[in-house]
């Protein structure tokens, strides 16, 4: 690829950036650049003249991401699995989570970064900026897959970020602000219970720290006791010293797939968030009277199972009569006791996850289920044994200088853009609280994901990784 002059404009970065949702404005592009993988970074942030160690030469500059590395390491990582592929499985502590780990920090030293964990598995790969003791920008995402789920959930986000890594090196970018990449530790609730656990706890839940203390698994394995099996709380199990500081990072970015289909639908291979849907989560127990299936009079039973089912009929009416598009809501779990084709339930365990991006209308919803619950257990005469609100969560908003700098890298790569709200949670709901925050989406086939159809096309993947090494090399600027 040919060299390009581009006479930089050193002026400062955020009064610097393209806001509109269109195409590079640039004059310098080089049309003879005929690999779409490779554009020249024209648009570094540029730095007052008067400070000369903060200029640098970019000019020459390009961003070169090796797709066919990254789709090997995504189909690697997918082979940690307790699935057959290409469904994936890679529940939090166990020996495929610890592999696919091993295989992380291995990729964050080949990329050259300095890794760390903290006591709950939280993994950092840090590249120190020329000023170090600035507050780094984080990006990363998570590796942990629910039962049967795809390949790229999360993963994109984590081996995309260490590749973005590799791409700022080979460019021979210098961070001023230090880069860390962080793998979360069990963003899915998968195992106990608590989604983004990882991210939530280092964005500082006292409330979560003590309830780790006494936190257990389906199978009464507590949460200490799997950390420890995969070599984790060993500092007497003190949890405090994962919460960060305050101010640690200047901003944080995640790239992720959509998860849904408006990206792919209208052709935009970029989405730039806005922000974040409030996710909520409760569990509920009923308890009747079990008994022979046969012999039992229907009047005279007390079935929970029956309470159950009539309470997620009552989720569905709850969601659908909020009358807008971003109330959802899903029964993903509902147990019975003892489980026998020829038995009256005496249990029934649900759980249920409730989302909007306007938080009143979802509190209206958990409280609406609430009323539901009490009013079913009476009727069909069970206990309502059990009702807890496992997390009630806030909507999150993209902070806008990190928007705009999403916006620009995407402008100044000559990538079309859409901004848009992410229905689904990530850490970065998490990271939100201590850090200004962005998200890049990609497409993903058909949106599709929590299932083993998920799919991003490798030229989505470059892209989003170009855009996202871009954002980063900005803000670490800034
Ligand atoms: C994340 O996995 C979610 O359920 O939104
Ligand atoms: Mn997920
Ligand atoms: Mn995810």
């Amino acid at each position: 690829m040919s060299r390009i002059n581009v006479s930089l404009v050193l002026i400062c970065f955020f009064s610097f950036i393209i806001t509109s949702h269109s195409k590079s404005t640039y004059t310098e592009f080089d049309d003879d650049d005929e690999d779409a993988t490779i554009k020249t970074m024209h648009q570094f942030s540029g730095y007052p003249p008067s400070n000369p160690d903060h200029y640098h030469s970019l000019s020459s500059l390009s961003l070169l991401v090796d797709s066919l590395s990254l789709q090997k390491q995504i189909d690697e990582l997918a082979t940690f699995s307790d699935s057959p592929l290409p469904a994936v499985t890679r529940v939090l502590y166990t020996d495929m989570d610890v592999a696919g780990r091993r295989y992380i920090k291995n990729l964050m030293g080949l990329a050259g970064l300095s890794v760390r964990e903290d006591a709950i598995g939280n993994i950092f790969g840090r590249w120190d900026g020329y000023e170090p003791e600035l507050a780094a920008v984080g990006t990363g995402s998570h590796t942990d897959a629910i039962p049967y789920s795809g390949k790229y959930d999360g993963v994109v986000g984590v081996l995309g970020a260490i590749e973005a890594i590799n791409v700022l090196k080979k460019a021979g970018f210098k961070p001023k602000r230090s880069l860390e990449v962080i793998m979360f530790t069990s963003e899915e609730p998968t195992r106990f219970g608590i989604s983004c656990l990882g991210s939530r706890l280092l964005a500082g839940s006292e409330t979560l720290e003590k309830a780790l203390m006494n936190t257990f698994d389906s199978q009464n394995v507590s949460f200490l006791d799997a950390a420890k099996s995969a070599g984790y709380t060993r500092d007497n199990d003190d949890l405090s010293s994962v919460l960060l500081k305050n101010g640690f990072y200047s901003g944080f970015v995640e790239l992720h797939i959509e998860q849904g289909p408006i990206l792919e639908a209208e052709g935009i291979p970029i989405g730039v968030v806005t922000a974040i849907a409030a996710p909520a989560s409760i569990k509920v127990d009923f308890e009747g009277v079990g008994g022979h299936a046969g012999a039992a009079l229907m009047p005279s039973r007390n079935d929970a199972g029956l309470a159950a089912a009539e309470l997620a009929l009552a989720v569905e009416k709850h969601v659908l009569d909020s009358g807008s598009i971003d109330t959802v809501g899903t029964v993903g779990i509902l147990d019975l006791h003892p489980r026998a084709v020829n038995s009256i339930p005496s249990k029934a365990h649900l759980e249920i996850d409730t989302r909007d991006i306007n938080e009143t209308r979802r509190n209206e919803v958990v409280e609406k289920i609430h009323q539901s619950a009490i009013d079913i257990a009476k009727k069909r005469r069970v206990k309502l044994s059990g009702f807890e609100i496992v997390n009630q969560d806030p909507p999150a908003l993209a902070d806008s200088n990190i928007i705009k700098a999403m916006e620009a890298s995407s402008s100044e790569l000559n990538l079309n853009y859409k901004l848009m709200v992410s229905r689904a949670y990530h850490d970065s709901l998490f990271m939100a609280r201590v850090s200004p925050m962005g998200m890049i989406f990609i497409p993903c086939y058909k949106g599709y994901s929590h299932k083993p159809e998920e799919y991003a096309a490798p030229e989505d993947l470059v892209n989003g990784v170009k855009v996202l090494a871009l954002t980063l090399a900005k803000l670490s600027l800034s």
